[in-house]
């Protein structure tokens, strides 16, 4: 049996909405094994984002233990888990955070400044990034002028210019048309091939057919 990189141990996750508690795991135990593709597949509210959030540790369980590469990612006080994320760990939001007055050349280029990679290096691994996304021609163009799709290549390139071994994705194909979805699965197949793990949530056929591994969650009734 591999070994797991991620592992969620009896999560308990509610919100409190409006006084009003909102369970959406009661306890939620998941394996995510190095070097597969898992998709994590629901209906609207039944914790696609919720369960990235947590394994990101930019959400905290009420109960129960989430360990990513053997660490368990709730004993990191905030400033380490930070770190941790930035060593490890590629993000897409659902909705992208990208930095709209930036150009897409340095919205790709942040995560590297943050992690004090020299110039020369920098725009080595950008122009990889942008390439293996092909969004090369649009570097210099402001994101606020890009189209959501186009948006949403950004943010791939981004997740994955640091190389991570994890790569989490929340609704990678929502906006693009079925052509750029097979590029950009092409795209994740590669680092698959290259030993990383990605956890994609969907609610397409597209994604769940090329997985190895699907999670079926189900919406809780209030
Ligand atoms: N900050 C919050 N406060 C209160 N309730 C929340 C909060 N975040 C999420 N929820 C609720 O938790 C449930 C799960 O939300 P989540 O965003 O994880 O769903 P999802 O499966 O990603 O849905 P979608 O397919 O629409 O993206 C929903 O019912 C949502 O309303
Ligand atoms: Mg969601």
């Amino acid at each position: 049996m591999p070994e797991p990189i991620i592992r969620l141990e009896h999560v308990e996750k509610a919100y409190n909405s409006q006084g009003k508690l909102l369970k959406v795991f009661e306890d939620l135990n998941l394996e995510v094994y190095r070097g597969e593709l898992l998709a994590i597949f629901g209906p609207t509210g039944c914790g696609k984002t919720t369960l990235l959030n947590l394994i990101a540790g930019f959400d905290k369980p009420q109960a129960g233990k989430i360990y990513v590469k053997n660490v368990e990612i709730g004993s990191l006080p905030e400033s380490r888990l930070a770190d941790f994320r930035r060593k490890h760990v590629g993000v897409v939001f659902q909705t992208d955070n990208l930095v709209p007055d930036m150009t897409v050349f340095e919205n790709v280029e942040l995560p590297l400044v943050f992690a004090g990679v020299g110039r020369a290096e920098r725009h080595r691994r950008v122009e990889e990034a942008l390439k293996a996304f092909w969004i090369s021609s649009y570097a210099d163009r402001k994101v606020s002028t890009l189209s959501v799709g186009e948006r949403r290549m950004v943010s791939l390139a981004r997740a994955v210019v640091t190389d991570p071994e994890i790569l989490l994705l929340d609704e990678p194909t929502d906006f693009l048309d079925a052509l750029t979805v097979d590029l950009m699965i092409s795209s994740l197949k590669g680092r698959l091939m290259r030993g990383k793990t990605l956890v994609a949530t969907t609610h397409r056929g597209r994604l769940v057919r090329v997985a190895e591994r699907v999670v079926r969650l189900k919406k809780r009734l209030p």
